[in-house]
């Protein structure tokens, strides 16, 4: 049996095989023609964070292909009055076919699925968004922007950028890094990608000079600066990501037809401008829609494989 908590666990060959099978199940979906491949299973849904495409994707997504999603927020669980996750794992995964988490620690996500039954799919920790990143790299694949792509990542040096480290460095492409001073990656996740970066060929850079990154770039994407639960810290954040905004200018420093992408929530003139936002919207919401195909593929991909 195999679980979705992070791109590290997977090759790049299965990686292109669940962003293959996303494709078939997109056209299919479009068609009216969706296999019922998840019948009357049951996707245990669990929320310690907020969301909106998370959860509507999965809970759709499931629906789609013949099954039933069950939304459980930690608030109405016990696990929000200190059931340990392991009694909650063991519990839940008797009744259900699999299950998508969204919390905090890495760790919390990784001790659930040491006790589940069934497959557990991240939903998004502290550490990582894989299930983004499969809609992300979808959208390259539909707009033509995964031949050699560069891409640049100007921001937070967080989960998203996580996630990008980890696909790069799987699938071999080039991605460059732009965080603030203080602002930066996790040193051992960075070690990782660049370990796996010497089998797969993939160029990793990490700076502090945006532009830098963005020259010649045919992809450019970014996160909000304040992520769930840094709230607090958002005054702090806002002084220092000065300078890192992308706008008309830095956008303009990277190739012409360069994409732009954001899982959202966007944060207008702060980690994005208004402007660039709204040019390249088309791609940024065809890339939201795609959580919900890339999911379906991750979700039915785990059931062929447990
Ligand atoms: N991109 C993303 O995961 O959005 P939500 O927080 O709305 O689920
Ligand atoms: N980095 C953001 C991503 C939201 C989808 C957060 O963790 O809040």
């Amino acid at each position: 049996m195999r679980h979705f908590l992070t791109l590290k666990d997977f090759s790049k060959e299965e990686i292109l095989e669940i962003i293959d099978l996303a494709i078939k199940i997109k056209k299919q979906t479009k068609k009216g023609k969706l296999k019922p491949y998840l019948k009357d299973q049951t996707l245990g849904m669990i929320f310690e964070k907020s969301s909106t495409r998370t959860r509507v994707s999965f809970e759709v997504g499931i629906h789609q292909l013949g099954g039933k999603g069950l939304f459980l927020s930690s608030n109405d669980l016990q696990l929000g009055r200190g059931e340990p996750m392991k009694d909650t794992a063991r519990v839940i995964t008797r009744m259900v076919d699999m299950v998508m988490i969204r919390t905090f620690e890495q760790s919390k996500l990784e001790e659930f699925a040491k006790y589940s039954k069934v497959p557990v799919i991240s939903g998004l920790s502290d550490s990582y968004h894989p299930v983004q990143l499969m809609a992300d790299y979808l959208t390259m694949v539909e707009y033509k922007k995964d031949k050699n792509p560069v891409v640049a990542y100007v921001g937070d040096g967080n989960n998203m950028t996580h996630s990008w480290l980890m696909l790069a460095s799987k699938l071999g492409f080039e991605l460059r890094i732009a965080t603030p001073k203080g602002y930066e990656v996790d040193e051992a996740i960075l070690n990782d990608a660049l370990e796996f970066a010497k089998q797969s060929g993939a160029v990793i850079k990490v700076g502090s000079d945006p532009k830098e990154a963005c020259k010649g770039a045919t992809v450019v994407t970014t996160d909000t600066w304040v992520s769930m639960g840094q709230e607090d810290e958002k005054e702090q954040r806002v002084k220092d990501f000065a300078g890192f905004m992308v706008d008309k200018q830095m956008m303009a420093l990277a190739q012409d037809d360069a994409m732009f992408l954001h899982c959202l929530p966007a944060y207008r003139d702060y980690e994005v401008s208004e402007e660039v936002f709204e040019e390249h919207s088309d791609e940024i919401f065809d890339e939201a829609e795609n959580r919900l195909h890339a999911q379906k593929a991750v979700m039915v991909w785990l059931d062929l494989h447990r």
